[in-house]
């Protein structure tokens, strides 16, 4: 059954990327994309990832397995503007998706179909109209949110998310841009319940899976009360 699912890579403080670049000069040079390529060193050194990049080299192991699964996994993937024009000229000819990528974008564009599967279909009607597109190319694999973090905030906001995996870092960024923060929009009294499904700990990133239970009420309750103590 397909699923809808993301990965995202994190430092220990949150932040998927580091302070949001914008204005002159090259992303490349920026604090953005620094935080970035920080959290996602351990992508960039995998073999699997390397292989897909037409890249030599690489270390093999378990985060490079993590990675083969995850591409695997996926039959179609939707992505925010932002990370698909940055990623535009990184990935050249041959992007290392090798299946369909939907663009959720307000800026309308003609399908670009590149070698080896992927092709990025520019989609202006929102996440839910992307996903569905997704789901329909997905051959009975997942749907993979591949970020940035704007449109996966926005997918586990609308409930649309069955599994988030964290990547973790073990590095504290001190600021950036925040995966999870106030633009979900949740109340006082309401959070996003999840449940660890998978835990995998590597010298360079914890991956951590989890199962999306969606929202749920948070209770005041008497824990905090020291009613049940022994001897009462
Ligand atoms: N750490 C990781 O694992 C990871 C993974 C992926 C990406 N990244 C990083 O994340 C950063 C990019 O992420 P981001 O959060 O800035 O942006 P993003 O999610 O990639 O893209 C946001 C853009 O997508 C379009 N969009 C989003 N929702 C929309 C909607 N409902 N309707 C129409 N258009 C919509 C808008 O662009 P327009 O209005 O201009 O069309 C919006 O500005 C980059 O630094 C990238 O390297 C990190």
């Amino acid at each position: 059954m397909t699923k809808v699912t993301a990965q995202m890579s994190v430092s220990l403080d949150g932040y998927y990327a580091g302070p949001r670049h914008s204005g002159d000069g090259h992303w490349l040079k920026s604090a953005e994309a620094a935080g970035f390529f920080r959290v996602t060193r351990w992508v960039i050194d995998a073999m699997s990832w390397r292989e897909r990049q037409g890249f030599a080299g690489g270390e093999q192991g378990t985060n490079s397995d993590i990675l083969a699964e995850t591409f695997e996994a996926a039959g179609a993937y939707v992505m925010g503007r932002r990370m698909a024009d940055g990623g535009e000229g990184p990935w050249g000819e041959e992007p290392p998706f090798r299946a369909p990528v939907f663009v959720v974008t307000h800026r309308p564009r003609e399908t670009l179909v590149r070698k080896g599967g992927t092709s990025f279909t520019y989609v202006t009607d929102g996440i839910v109209s992307a996903i569905e597109q997704a789901r329909a190319a997905a051959n009975g694999k997942n749907v993979a949110i591949a970020g940035g973090g704007n449109l996966l905030r926005q997918v586990l906001k609308a409930g649309l998310l069955d599994e988030l995996e964290l990547h973790i870092a073990p590095v504290v960024l001190g600021a950036g841009m925040r995966l999870l923060d106030a633009d979900l929009g949740l109340g006082d009294f309401e959070a996003i319940e999840l449940t660890p499904t998978r835990v995998v700990h590597t010298p360079q990133v914890t991956h951590i899976r989890y199962t999306v239970n969606g929202r749920a009420p948070l209770m005041l309750d008497d824990r905090g009360s020291g009613s049940g103590r022994t001897g009462e």
